[in-house]
């Protein structure tokens, strides 16, 4: 494989991280060695057979759809066929994480970037930056539920609208992505399951996130979410709970500008704290919310 191209480093509200060149790429699937492949095959393996009894069944279903373990890592020029039929997103080939603007440009126009090189065989369990397998496996399934696909571009939309208004609107914004598209929980019929893709691309954390009485698990509220400071260390301290997909697109609908105002006069909460009037998830388990108390 050849390496990617990193431009430089750059202090950003999501702490030091690497810039890449922001330009679309072809894959060069060409290139991508035995060892590549071989890394995909055991994330995938590895990933698909937890997840049957933790992720939601539209994820699940999605990874079927595409094929994503038909061995090998996908060609993005394959699944972007499944994708235009179905939701009328397409993948773009990038280096790695990009600048703000550019990728809200790329979701608002219904394009999901996706990072072509994998990570390094002795990098299966942990990597700090978002890679082929956490771009293409943890976000690409949930692009063919119609819902998630029409949420992901209003997101894209009111990035550029949060950008301009200013740094704290872009941090409220970027806490709802965090923990909505990359470390998400929904109720199921089946009990508590996992949609986020910084959770379904982590062995450790697909575990912990539904099984661990650690962290909280609490009720979406949006509001909440966007005071909710996280960390990008650690596993997360606190979860925030869906019922459905319609439910967090019908939360995001209205316009944000009064609600950032209103977030400004009031005071950020540390990624831990549970507050009088959150709905909690009580338990690790996964059967659904803990009864008695007020929940
Ligand atoms: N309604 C939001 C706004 O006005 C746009 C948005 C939708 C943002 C969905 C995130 C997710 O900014
Ligand atoms: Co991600």
């Amino acid at each position: 494989m050849q390496t990617p191209r990193r431009v430089e480093h750059q202090q950003t509200d999501r702490g030091y991280v690497p810039v890449y060149a922001t330009g679309v790429v072809e894959q060069p699937w060409d290139n991508y060695t035995a060892t590549d492949h071989q890394v995909w095959n055991i994330l995938y393996e590895r990933q698909r057979a937890l997840l049957s009894a933790y992720a939601c069944p539209e994820f699940l279903e999605g990874v079927e759809r595409f094929g994503l373990g038909d061995g090998g890592i996908p060609r993005f020029d394959h699944l972007n066929q499944v994708l235009a039929e179905a939701t009328g997103w397409q993948l773009v080939a990038v280096e790695g994480l990009l600048p703000d603007e550019v990728f809200f440009d790329h979701l608002a126009n219904r394009r999901f970037p996706v990072s072509w090189w994998i990570r390094k065989m002795d990098q299966l369990d942990y990597l700090s930056e978002p890679d082929l397998f956490h771009d293409l496996f943890g976000h690409v399934p949930l692009l063919l539920n119609p819902v998630f696909a029409d949420y992901m571009q209003a997101y894209g939309r009111g990035g550029m609208k949060a950008h301009a208004i200013g740094p704290e609107a872009l941090m409220n914004l970027t806490r709802l992505y965090w923990y909505t598209v990359e470390f998400g929980l929904i109720r199921t019929d089946a009990g508590l399951r996992i949609y986020g893709a910084g959770i379904v691309s982590s062995k450790g954390e697909s575990i912990y996130s539904i099984d661990s009485p650690a962290p909280n698990r609490i009720g979406f509220e949006l509001a909440r979410v966007m005071q909710t400071r996280y960390r990008i260390d650690t596993y997360q301290q606190t979860y925030f709970v869906i019922d459905s997909f319609e439910q967090l697109f019908d939360a995001t609908g209205p316009d944000f500008t009064p609600l950032y105002a209103e977030l400004a006069t009031r005071p950020v909460h540390a990624a831990g704290d549970v507050l009088e009037g959150d709905k909690v998830y009580q338990r690790g388990t996964r059967e659904g919310w803990a009864t008695g108390g007020d929940n």
